[in-house]
């Protein structure tokens, strides 16, 4: 096993198959996310019941480490692809049947992480640990929680920084469209789920879920720009 991972194929199955788990989760987070445009009640709700349920916080535990190890071997990868090849890869890759996405994996790669850091500064860390007033309990149907839609619709009605944070976030889900662009079909290709066939059809099925995401993420900031809240 550990001979497997050391190898460039095993690497890379890692990578795919912790990007394929990352996928999933995406789809879960954002379908917690769209009950913002819901209303208040509905997204403390949802918000309460993802704080609460056990289930939920192992897989928070696992996610955590689907994230760590999928930054790590894409890093361990990248370099070795540098290293074996001193002539720009890029150039010579250009104009076949590469895209400008499946060129800079890792720069859009490392431009979700800085993302992601300031993302889990806005929420997570405050929802988990340093807490907000804007987070004062609010009762739904007899039931006391933390009123998570104060927090996250805050942050982008704020009067300095809410124009600053909305494009920041659209930028950032702009960045995870494209890097899934690529990375969709590549990583069913890398688990052997792919021939000649169905790559053109994950390219597609790739292709919607990118713009899925990348515009439903969108979508959050825009509204409570909009609308306000
Ligand atoms: C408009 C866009 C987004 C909103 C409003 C949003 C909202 C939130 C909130 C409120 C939390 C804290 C949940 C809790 O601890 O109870 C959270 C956590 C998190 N978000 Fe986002 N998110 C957005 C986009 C993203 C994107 C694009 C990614 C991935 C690249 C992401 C990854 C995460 C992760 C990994 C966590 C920590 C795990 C968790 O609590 O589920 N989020 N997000």
């Amino acid at each position: 096993m550990s001979g497997f991972l050391k190898s460039s194929v095993g690497q890379k199955f890692m990578m795919s198959i912790t990007g394929l788990f990352l996928i999933v989760f995406l789809v879960v987070h954002l379908t917690a996310n769209l009950f913002l445009l819901v209303g208040s009640d509905a997204f403390n709700v949802v918000s309460h019941f993802m704080a609460t349920n056990p289930l939920i916080q192992i897989m928070q535990a696992v996610l955590a480490l689907g994230f760590i190890l999928h930054i790590i071997y894409a890093t361990i990868l990248t370099l070795q692809n540098r290293n074996a090849r001193p002539v720009s890869y890029n150039k010579f890759e250009q104009g076949h049947s590469s895209t400008w996405a499946s060129r800079n994996m890792y720069v859009l790669g490392f431009m979700i992480f800085v993302f992601l850091v300031i993302h889990l500064i806005n929420f997570f860390w405050k929802i988990k640990v340093a807490g907000s007033p804007l987070l004062a309990e609010v009762e739904v149907d007899g039931v006391s929680m933390e009123n998570a839609y104060a927090l996250v619709s805050g942050l982008f009605v704020d009067p300095q920084l809410g124009i600053v944070y909305s494009i920041f976030y659209i930028l950032g889900a702009i960045a995870l469209g494209l890097h899934l662009h690529h990375a969709f079909w590549s990583a069913f290709q890398t688990i052997g789920w792919s021939n000649i066939v169905w790559r053109k059809r994950l390219e597609v099925i790739g292709d919607i879920y990118a713009i899925i995401i990348a515009a439903g993420f969108s979508m959050i900031p825009l509204y409570f720009l909009i609308f306000g809240n």
